[in-house]
């Protein structure tokens, strides 16, 4: 039975290092080591041993027993091993990971919520109104009368039934003040159209912020401290203003507004950077009829009103050279904001 022992051995340890993959190594367990294998079968004649030889046969059982089963687990190791290598090969661990895209807010955004945060933090409320407007609401209410150039088919996108893309947010002071009483206080940025060649500097469809102020008592004092703390906060608090007589249908008296700019390694220069006035009591009177209540009386109420192109001031506090950058999405561009 020893003989027959050590020839089992070398068969099933022959057996296990030729087994090529997993399968064929469980099957080399099953055939060896199993219920019905040679070995435990050898195990079971043990009480035909002679008792001077049961100690050495005994002994010589466990021996291959021990030897095949460390055989087998140690081809199932090396067997997992390779696998694994394989499953990494080619792959190099030492190579840097590649860095994630990372969005980020437009700079016509950045800079609008930046405006939005300031005016609100005055105040103001967020308002809007429709980009399809009626003439009423975008010329009429606002004292612009039929034969204005702004009304021209040459300079208004409009439509068949009359109505038209609005030229500017000023038709939500109309919009606001037809349903909201006073005091009112509102700040309203959105898209303006205008048939403008494209340039440098134009855009036909672009960005306002419009903002209204109206209660009782309020002066052209109250237009420009609120002007100089916004421009302030924005552009700096060295920042200065510069109130120039301009003519505009619904604002009487009506200024341009220019900021001085200190931009790093120029000499301070002003620029125009928004429209601004007292609200003209032809608009109060307007929205009066309108509405059909007196609540915004002229003789009762006054207000300021100001309205400001975001492209431009955006060309202006980033240095733009063309306007059109803002609409032409090159990732090169973004991502310097980003
Ligand atoms: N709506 C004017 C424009 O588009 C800008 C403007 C000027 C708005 C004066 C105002 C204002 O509210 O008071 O050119």
């Amino acid at each position: 039975m020893l003989e027959e022992l050590d020839t089992l051995k070398t068969i099933a340890l022959t057996a296990v290092s030729a087994a090529a993959d997993e399968p064929a190594v469980e099957a080399a367990r099953v055939e060896f080591l199993g219920k019905k294998s040679a070995l435990t079968g050898m195990g079971g004649r043990m009480r035909e041993v002679p008792p001077d030889q049961k100690g050495a046969v005994g002994a010589k059982l466990n021996e291959v027993r021990t030897a095949i089963t460390t055989a087998i687990d140690e081809k199932k190791a090396a067997l997992l091993a390779a696998r694994d290598a394989a499953a990494v090969a080619g792959i190099d661990l030492t190579l840097p990971g590649r860095p994630a895209w990372r969005g980020g807010l437009h700079p016509l955004t950045q800079l609008q919520d930046r405006a939005v945060k300031i005016l609100r933090g005055m105040g103001f409320a967020l308002a809007t109104g429709p980009e399809v407007e009626t003439e009423w609401h975008c010329f009429d209410a606002l004292n612009t009368p039929a034969d204005h150039p702004a009304r021209n088919e040459q300079d208004t996108f409009y439509f068949p039934n009359g109505w038209l893309l609005r030229t500017h947010t000023s038709s939500v002071q109309i919009r606001t003040m037809e349903t909201a009483v006073p005091p009112v206080r509102i700040i309203a940025p959105g898209s303006a159209f205008r048939r403008d060649e494209i340039d440098a500097t134009h855009l036909s469809a672009f960005t306002q912020m419009e903002g209204l102020y109206i209660a009782e008592n309020v002066s052209l004092a109250d237009l420009k401290g609120t002007l100089e703390a916004f421009y302030r906060a924005l552009l700096g608090p060295k920042t200065r203003l510069r109130f120039r007589p301009h003519f505009f249908p619904f604002t009487e008296p009506s200024y341009e507004v220019d900021v001085e700019l200190h931009l790093a390694g120029q000499p301070a220069r002003w620029v125009e950077i928004a429209g601004c006035g007292m609200v003209d009591p032809a608009v109060f009177e307007a929205v009066c009829q309108q509405r059909g209540d007196r609540v915004y009386d002229p003789e009762r109420v006054t207000g300021f009103a100001f309205g400001m192109g975001l492209e431009r001031l955006a060309m202006i506090l980033f240095g733009l050279p063309d306007i059109r950058l803002l609409i032409e999405n090159d990732a090169r561009f973004l991502q310097q904001f980003a």
